[in-house]
């Protein structure tokens, strides 16, 4: 047996090296592969490409960029023009008031970093002793030790141990247990708070009412700082720039990533807010130890002001709104049959949970067979959509159809049949 030269993520490293979907173009939502089959992108890659794919103004930024700086770090004095507008546009959309933006590499960098900037920024103000992170079940968020000790996701942590002491995972939807939490280990010793305003990977779960307002007042009394992580729900996936204008709740750190550049390029950072960025700058000598090498590269960052030129003048935060009320629309009527046991989401972020006789995998696996990337949650047999945010109704009705047919399929030859699941 043969197993392929990449050591592929998220697979089995024993897989043999036939059987991948070798992808080879992009156009708008819709993808191609190696024998020229077509795809429509269900589910924007991994969450990230808002503004679809193939656009040649993020191209042609990126490759100018690269014929006149190729790249220089930021460490210390250095500084370059990318990086300085990109940082200004991103303190001007984010939803916290005078920010400003460490850059990363990736979500999982910026995770991390947040991490870090929260027990920096406490100390800094004098409360070293503010070191244990709450985070919630089902969270995820990314896979650096940090973001894997907070991680909600029992298989993501298991392989890894021991992980960072002082992390601990809260029950998903219980402000009591969150209050509960925080007492149990004592408010001045919280760092910080941590949540995704809408779980991704761990299901495409909405916050219930009131709750990341919840986490904010909690923060508030006990002096713990509030980090959103926003690297799925960012630049415009809810219908709005950011989850927190969605839900009105403002975050003391934040996390970006993946729309950011619509992946054409990896970028991530952490916006941080004023008063993380008050405690550090407060003494004129302190030093922040912490920075990547590649961090907020100028290639990056040009194809992240493309990007955000486009996601704004083709108004895609609100076509998202738009388009995933649409999707919605589609999906909820399939409650209640053929397995569909739960339709959830927000914005163009919506999923289908299915009763344990009709596998989320088989679903996907006969989706793709319609031509039609869907995404599989496992740990919850669930199957989530998040095209680009560029949709065309046609398109969604094609996910819409191609989901139906699949949903026939995979019931017809679920345990029982197609009778005992509606
Ligand atoms: C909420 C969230 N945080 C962090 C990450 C990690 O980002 P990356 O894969 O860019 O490291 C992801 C990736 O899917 C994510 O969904």
């Amino acid at each position: 047996m043969t197993v392929p030269a990449i050591l592929h993520p998220f697979a089995a490293p024993a897989r043999e090296a036939t059987g991948y979907l070798e992808i080879v173009r992009g156009e708008g939502c819709v993808l191609e592969d190696a024998a020229g089959r077509r795809y429509l992108d269900g589910t924007a890659a991994l969450w990230f490409c808002a503004a679809g794919h193939g656009r040649r103004e993020i191209a042609e930024a990126v490759s100018s960029q690269m014929r006149e700086l190729d790249a220089f770090h930021t460490f210390g004095s250095f500084t370059n023009a990318p990086q300085q507008r990109l940082a200004a546009l991103l303190a001007e959309l984010a939803p916290i008031p005078d920010a400003r933006v460490l850059f990363t590499n990736s979500g999982s960098e910026a995770i991390d970093s947040a991490l870090k900037l929260a027990r920096a920024g406490h100390r800094a103000n004098g409360e070293a002793g503010r070191t244990v992170f709450l985070s919630r079940v089902g969270g995820y968020h990314g896979v650096m030790l940090g973001g894997t000790s907070i991680s909600g996701l029992p298989a993501n942590r298991a392989q890894f141990g021991p992980l960072l002491a002082e992390c601990v995972q809260v029950e998903r939807s219980s402000l009591d247990a969150m209050r509960e939490a925080v007492a149990y280990h004592g408010g001045d010793r919280i760092a910080a708070i941590v949540t995704e305003p809408v779980q991704g990977a761990g299901g495409v779960f909405p916050p219930p009412d009131g709750y990341l307002q919840g986490l904010r007042d909690l923060c508030d009394e006990c002096g713990a700082l509030l980090v959103f992580d926003e690297v799925i729900t960012g630049f415009g996936r809810l219908g709005s720039w950011f989850a927190s204008h969605h839900y009105g709740v403002t975050p003391d750190l934040l996390t970006f990533a993946k729309a950011v550049t619509s992946g054409y390029l990896p970028l991530g950072g952490v916006v941080v807010g004023p008063r993380v960025r008050g405690w550090l700058e407060s003494e004129e000598g302190y030093l922040l130890a912490h920075g990547g090498t590649y961090a907020g590269h100028p290639a990056c960052c040009a194809a992240a002001i493309a990007n955000l030129g486009i996601l704004s003048a083709e108004r895609l935060p609100e076509r998202a709104a738009t388009a995933g009320a649409r999707l919605r629309a589609g999906l909820d009527p399939l409650l209640g049959s053929r397995g569909v046991a739960d339709v959830r989401g927000e914005g163009l972020m919506q999923a289908i949970g299915l009763e344990p006789e009709v596998p989320a995998g088989s679903v996907v696996a006969a989706l793709l067979a319609r031509g039609v990337i869907g995404r599989l949650i496992p740990s919850v047999n669930a199957v989530a959509f998040s095209p680009p945010l560029v949709i065309s109704e046609a398109e969604i009705v094609e996910i819409l159809e191609a989901l139906d047919g699949a949903l026939t399929e995979v019931a017809a030859t679920a345990p029982g049949g197609s009778g005992r699941i509606g």
